[in-house]
């Protein structure tokens, strides 16, 4: 059976677009390949927003990335967000989508947090329904991404990343690999990354986040507020080569650094790539 991945086309390194950025990425066109907006900036928003985004969909590939899905919730879907977010992707006519693997809402509240699932059977039952709603209105492929968290709950039935590749076994969805996220939860833990990448499906990932990790005390923060480092930048080499990835987006949210250093950790990314003979646009 092919994966719904395998047909996807390659973007190549971009940046996760933050209004603060808007001058820049147009007087820097040539070092950005594709943007990805958080969806969740346009809904419900005013009119100039909407024609920010339609600006944006006519000089860049765009991937539309939300907050609010809230797939692990075992309520369901809100079916009023995803019409909305029907929308977005509409006007971003992107190659795929995404949302993290998490619930943002539990009794009909949003909780204002990525909070983790739990890894269990009813938990991924619950998600591949929800999921299953979203492909049924919103047809283009979804890439679900993976989370910090600092809850590792009792009741768990299986590891993470074996619950990543039920996840997307059943749901035929890809992985947005988020290599910051993987080291911090893994340092946190005491694991080593290698272990947790080995037990992960490696043939889903089309798309990888990066950025640097905010150390406080002995613990790692994932605040995508600094820049990345030589650790990250590893695990971003290592994991790119094993995978047949489609695109990296640097995911920056605050401590916003002068642009010259944005292109200058893009430009990184692709000459680590190159360097192992891994071209991506
Ligand atoms: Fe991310």
């Amino acid at each position: 059976m092919q994966l719904v991945v395998e047909g996807l086309p390659t973007l190549g390194i971009g940046l996760g677009f933050r209004p603060q950025f808007k001058a820049e990425v147009f007087l820097n066109r040539d070092a950005i390949e594709f943007l990805e907006i958080t969806s969740d900036h346009y809904i419900d928003s005013p009119p100039k927003k909407l024609e920010e985004l339609q600006l944006l969909a006519e000089h860049f590939p765009l991937i539309p990335h939300s907050l609010e899905l809230s797939l692990g919730s075992a309520e369901g879907i809100d079916e009023g967000y995803l019409s909305k977010l029907a929308d977005i992707v509409s006007i971003a006519h992107p190659a795929w989508f995404s949302d993290h693997i998490c619930f943002t809402r539990s009794g009909g509240v949003n909780i204002g947090h990525l909070a983790p699932v739990p890894f269990t059977e009813e938990a991924l039952g619950a998600f591949v329904r929800n999921v299953d709603k979203v492909k049924k209105r919103i047809d283009v492929p979804l890439i679900l991404e993976n989370i910090t968290y600092n809850i590792d709950y009792p009741w768990n039935e299986m590891s993470e990343a074996a619950f990543i590749r039920r996840l997307l076994e059943e749901t035929d969805c890809g992985l947005l690999l988020d290599v910051a996220n993987l080291y911090i939860n893994s340092v946190n833990r005491g694991v080593d990354w290698r272990d947790v990448v080995n037990e992960l499906p490696l043939d889903r990932v089309v798309q990888l986040h990066f950025v640097g990790a905010h150390r406080h005390a002995d613990r790692l923060i994932d605040a995508h507020a600094d820049t990345t480092d030589d650790e990250i930048w590893n695990v971003f080499r290592e994991v790119a080569v094993r995978c047949n990835i489609k695109g990296a987006i640097l995911e920056r949210d605050e401590n916003f650094p002068g642009f010259s250093e944005v292109v200058a950790e893009l430009k990184t990314a692709r000459e680590l790539l190159n360097a192992e003979g891994y071209v991506l646009s």
